[in-house]
């Protein structure tokens, strides 16, 4: 068995290297810890080596996506745990600064997912005093052609489905959080957002006021979600990946199968269920007025 516990980093494609650069450093507030040889730069948001990683590429968007597991096997006992399931894997060694070791595998919808069970710390601390500087990456949404078989793989692999949008959106927990993944079936392909999360409200009022004053505005709320209950908002980074800033999302007690209560809950207890679209998207009455989807 192995357990996947945590969304340890994102990597991206960028096309202007030095524009990316300046926004995850300079606005979102991540520490840049490391460069490699193929001029790949890493950026810490906490103890961790690197949470985000910009490769310097002729394309835009989401290359690959890290998962931190515990587990008391060996690297190639959770390679043969996951042939099992029809999981084509391959092992690296040195791959990449601060993981020594990782597994690669392609999931059902094509996305490049690395699991590694040890990362070295960052010797500059994450923690800016400038910028947004959020707590961590919260979760990834991805697109996907069928939500309920990939939801279906990742189940295999140890995540728990919390709640549905209708049968098109599933949402995805490998720990107290009520998401680290969704998947939504559309035409298109590719990452819709990633989600960083913010210490608190008074936080994320700070931080819009904060990008404003530099140049970015919202595409979306801030406003309460259905699913999961955080409240959000939404913008680009400079190469048009989504970001959503976030606080106050639902934490899961898998163990009681119920989300911690909250006074906004309409359900008690609130349990994983099938949300429909019009009351999951705003909570608060923010109308969709941008095809975010
Ligand atoms: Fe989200």
């Amino acid at each position: 068995m192995i357990n996947i516990f945590k969304l340890g980093y994102v990597e991206f494609n960028a096309k202007n290297l030095e524009e990316m650069k300046n926004y995850y450093s300079e606005i979102v507030g991540f520490t840049e810890s490391d460069q490699d040889e193929n001029g790949s730069v890493y950026f810490t948001s906490s103890t961790d080596h690197h949470n985000i990683v910009l490769s310097p590429s002729n394309q835009t968007g989401i290359k690959k996506v890290g998962f931190q597991y515990e587990s008391d096997l060996s690297i190639n006992e959770v390679a043969d745990y996951l042939k099992r399931f029809d999981i084509k894997t391959t092992i690296q060694f040195d791959a990449k600064p601060g993981v020594p070791e990782l597994i690669q595998f392609e999931d059902p919808e094509g996305y490049q997912i690395e699991l590694y069970q040890s990362m070295s710390m960052t010797k500059k601390p994450g923690y800016k005093s400038k910028g947004i500087v959020p707590n961590k990456i919260g979760h990834l949404s991805l697109r996907v052609k069928d939500a309920k078989k990939q939801v279906a793989f990742y189940e295999k692999i140890g995540f728990v489905n919390t709640d549905w949008i209708e049968d098109y959106f599933g949402f995805m927990t490998c720990n107290r959080d009520h998401h680290v993944l969704n998947f939504f079936t559309s035409e298109k392909k590719g990452m819709h957002h990633i989600a960083f999360e913010m210490r608190n409200y008074a936080h994320l009022v700070d931080t819009l006021d904060f990008l404003r004053l530099n140049g970015k505005h919202l595409e979306w709320g801030p406003s309460r979600h259905g699913a999961g209950h955080n409240i959000a908002c939404y913008h680009y980074d400079p190469e048009g990946n989504l970001i959503e800033l976030f606080t106050d999302a639902d934490v899961f007690i898998k163990e009681l199968g119920i989300f911690d209560p909250r006074p906004w809950h309409q359900d008690f207890p609130q349990k994983p269920k099938v949300w429909s679209t019009d009351e999951c998207l705003s909570l608060w009455g923010v109308d969709f007025e941008k095809a975010l989807v």
